[in-house]
């Protein structure tokens, strides 16, 4: 089949502008199966997770194998983007329950149970990283949430069997920011003066995996606001304020995820 990588490529560069319409592209792109199978495995990383495992000698089943003991599993999988993903691997395909649990032979051949024999990646994220191998350099960058430390998984903002598996695919602001609002309170609010910015998500200022700035934040500097506020500028006299620091820091905007006092949000 004709690989399709650079295209996914491009998608990515482009989706930060265009999620959501771009999103449901890819899943069109992927239901219809163009280039799920061209996706690149680190092949070497998912065999050292299978050793770890203590999995020598452990065979792909097939989904069907898991539908036996695992109903619920199986029944929410059916809507996931995983669930039409396939890829070819040394005369097998890593494909439904197994792409994330490891082959299932000797799992369910002894009856299945917690600890036999089977990966959960929610104490160990490394079968992830072995399709998202981009992310773990993410998760590598100086702030990041500490998922390679142990203190949280993928699936805390993640499901990793249903449809919700892209945190942002929600209509109201509670449901886009649900996830970060568990562990987050203080950004609940509810705010006398909401910052709009907020309801297209935290990700519009945040890089959840990790980021080169602190707070994990897209931009330390006017940058971060300018992407939204580009007319600010014009406004009073802001040139010469942003001389002396950024727009969020000092006696400026500070309440930037909302305020109970101030509509220009400082403080
Ligand atoms: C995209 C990766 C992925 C796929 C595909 C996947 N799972 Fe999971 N599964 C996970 C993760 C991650 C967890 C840990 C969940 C958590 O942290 O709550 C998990 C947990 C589980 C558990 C333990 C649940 C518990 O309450 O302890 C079972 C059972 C399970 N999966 C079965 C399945 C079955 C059956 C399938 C196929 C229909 C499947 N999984 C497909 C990632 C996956
Ligand atoms: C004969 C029944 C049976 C079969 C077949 C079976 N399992 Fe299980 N499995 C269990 C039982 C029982 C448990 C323990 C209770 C639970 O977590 O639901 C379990 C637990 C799990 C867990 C959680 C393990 C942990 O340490 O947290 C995962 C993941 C899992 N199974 C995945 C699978 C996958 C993938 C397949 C198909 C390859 C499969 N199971 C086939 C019975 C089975
Ligand atoms: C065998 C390869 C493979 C494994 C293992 C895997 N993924 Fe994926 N995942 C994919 C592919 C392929 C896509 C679709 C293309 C894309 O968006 O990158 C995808 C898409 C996603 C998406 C995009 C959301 C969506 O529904 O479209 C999320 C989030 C995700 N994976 C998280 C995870 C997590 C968390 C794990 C581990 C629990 C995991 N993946 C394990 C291959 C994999
Ligand atoms: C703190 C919450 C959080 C954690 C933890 C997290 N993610 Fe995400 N992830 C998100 C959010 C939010 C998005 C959407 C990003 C956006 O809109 O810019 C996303 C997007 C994704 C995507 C699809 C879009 C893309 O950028 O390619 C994949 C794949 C993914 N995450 C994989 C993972 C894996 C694998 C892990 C664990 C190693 C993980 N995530 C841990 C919040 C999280
Ligand atoms: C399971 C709990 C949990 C979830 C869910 C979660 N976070 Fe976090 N978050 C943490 C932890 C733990 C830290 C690290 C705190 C530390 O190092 O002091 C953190 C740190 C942060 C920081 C940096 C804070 C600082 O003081 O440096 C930001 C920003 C952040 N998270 C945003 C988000 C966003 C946005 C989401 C939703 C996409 C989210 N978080 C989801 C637990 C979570
Ligand atoms: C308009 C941009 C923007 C949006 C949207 C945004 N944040 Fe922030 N956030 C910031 C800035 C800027 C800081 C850093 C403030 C500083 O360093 O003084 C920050 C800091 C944080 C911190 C560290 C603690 C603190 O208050 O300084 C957490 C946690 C956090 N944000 C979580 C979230 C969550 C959760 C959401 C979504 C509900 C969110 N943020 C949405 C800009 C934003
Ligand atoms: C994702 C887009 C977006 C980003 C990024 C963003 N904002 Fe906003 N902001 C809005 C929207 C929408 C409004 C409400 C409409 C308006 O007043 O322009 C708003 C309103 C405001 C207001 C109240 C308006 C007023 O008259 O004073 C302030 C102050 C503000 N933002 C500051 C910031 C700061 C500081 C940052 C950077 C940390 C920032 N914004 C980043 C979208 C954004």
């Amino acid at each position: 089949m004709h690989c399709q990588t650079n295209k996914v490529n491009e998608i990515e560069r482009f989706a930060g502008f265009h999620r959501n319409k771009i999103i449901l592209a890819v899943v069109l792109f992927v239901s219809l199966g163009l280039f799920a199978s061209c996706r690149d495995v680190d092949v070497e990383a998912l065999k050292k997770v299978l050793e770890s495992h203590k999995m020598e000698g452990a065979k792909y089943v097939g989904s069907s194998t898991c539908a036996a003991c695992h109903e619920k599993e199986m029944k929410e999988f059916k809507k996931s983007t995983h669930e039409r993903i396939s890829i070819p691997m040394e005369g097998v395909k890593v494909e439904g329950c197994e792409m994330c649990h490891g082959p299932g032979s000797l799992h369910a051949g002894s009856g299945g149970g917690k600890g036999n024999k089977i990966i959960n990646p929610s104490r160990d994220p490394a079968t992830c990283f072995a399709c998202h191998m981009e992310k773990k350099a993410q998760f590598n960058l100086p702030y990041h949430h500490p998922v390679e430390e142990g203190h949280m998984s993928c699936t805390d903002c993640h499901d990793p069997h249903g449809l919700n598996a892209k945190p942002w695919s929600a209509t109201s602001m509670q449901d886009v920011n649900e996830p970060c609002f568990r562990c987050h309170k203080q950004q609940r609010g509810p705010f006398a003066i909401e910052h709009l910015a907020l309801r297209e998500g935290c990700t519009s200022c945040h890089q959840v995996h990790g980021s080169i700035n602190d707070k994990m934040l897209v931009a330390r500097d006017a940058n971060l606001c300018m992407r939204c506020h580009s007319d600010t500028y014009l406004i009073g006299d802001h040139a010469s304020r942003l001389r002396q620091g950024t727009c969020f820091s000092g006696e400026c905007h500070v309440a930037v995820h909302g305020s109970n006092f101030d509509k220009h949000l400082r403080y």
